[in-house]
């Protein structure tokens, strides 16, 4: 495995070289790092399954350098899901579609949907845009961990995750710190109404906004394909606890206005949701390395982003794993 620091326009090329070859390059999105292999092929799909430990039936998204390119893996787009693409990509929204036949089930677990996202990051886009001239559909990336564990903000972060599973002709382009720092909204397009199955930083109203329709939501995105199968989901080796009651020698992560508990360990400040979200895997990660044994975290509150942080820590959250 090779890690490719601030990719040139032709790095990116070969790495686009390589998916198509067959081989894994995890790359930066605005969101998190993807792990990312040729959506067409099964046999690279399956490269992706092995370095996550992820379970065969559950689906990955694919990504695509445009909206236009939609028809390539879906069908019968309702005329929300083309509003929502156009408002919002690229970005970090993902648009669950009906399958088309280049869909196939090791890409969707078998469902009969698929999931696309065009994401907004000048590395993602080439490297898709490159894939798409080499005659690629597009690049199959799942977050670029180990099932199950959080989200890799960081070049640095993949490597830790899922060095010792590349093959020696795989690749990291690492260009930075994620912008975002929390996985994409995913909506469910397969419905009359848009369904909100995971949030991020495309919110409820700015789906509603877009569409004129009225949006529900189901947080709980693994009961579709992975209920039962996990005891939690986004979750460092920690155990994390919600609140403010961290003893002497636990971690501790608040917004900055929040003092910190004695003798407790600050592994974030963050001054704002925006930065909260940016850095809050980041801070779970630093937890796992300082060998801490719990995490304590004061969820922030309120709309938008705010709405995704707990999402996610409530499935990282010990207290609350199902
Ligand atoms: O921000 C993101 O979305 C990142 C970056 C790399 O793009 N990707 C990401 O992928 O978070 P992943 O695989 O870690 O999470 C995608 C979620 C999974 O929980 C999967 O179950 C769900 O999307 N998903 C994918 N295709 C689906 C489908 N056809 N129907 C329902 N859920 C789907
Ligand atoms: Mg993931």
């Amino acid at each position: 495995m090779q890690v490719i620091s601030n990719p040139t326009q032709d790095e990116i090329k070969s790495a686009a070289k390589s998916i198509k070859n067959g081989h894994l390059v995890s790359f930066p999105t605005e969101t998190v790092y993807g792990l990312g292999a040729d959506a067409t092929s099964e046999k690279a799909v399956g490269k992706i399954y092995v370095a996550k430990g992820r379970p065969r039936n559950h689906p990955v998204i694919v990504h695509i350098s445009s909206r236009k390119l939609l028809e390539n893996w879906a069908r019968e787009i309702p005329e929300y899901a083309i509003r929502l693409g156009n408002a919002y990509w690229p970005g970090p929204m993902t648009l669950i579609l009906k399958r088309n036949s280049r869909a196939l089930n090791f890409i969707t677990g078998g469902q009969e949907s698929v999931g696309l996202r065009v994401p907004n990051h000048q590395v993602a886009l080439a490297l898709t845009r490159e894939f798409e001239k080499l005659g690629g559909f597009g690049i199959a990336a799942p977050s670029a961990n180990r099932f199950g564990s959080v989200s890799p903000t960081t070049a640095r972060a993949v490597e830790e995750e899922l060095g010792k599973f590349f093959g020696s002709e795989d690749l990291i382009l690492d260009d930075g710190q994620c912008e975002i720092g929390v996985e994409s909204s995913i909506i469910d397009c397969t419905q009359v109404n848009p369904v909100l199955l995971r949030p991020g930083a495309i919110t409820k109203e700015m789906i509603e906004e877009v569409t004129g329709l009225k949006v529900s939501l189901k947080t709980d995105e693994s009961e579709i394909r992975a209920s039962g199968l996990l005891d939690s989901h986004y979750a460092p080796k920690a155990k994390v606890i919600l609140g403010l009651s961290a003893q002497p020698g636990d971690g501790f992560i608040a917004l900055d206005q929040i003092l910190t508990p004695i003798g407790s360990i600050r592994l974030a400040s963050p001054a704002s949701i925006e930065d909260y979200a940016r850095d809050l895997y980041g801070a779970l990660r630093m937890g796992d390395q300082l060998g801490l044994n719990k995490i304590y975290v004061v969820e922030p509150e309120g709309p938008g982003l705010a709405i995704a942080i707990r999402d996610r820590l409530g499935k990282a959250s010990w207290g609350t794993r199902s």
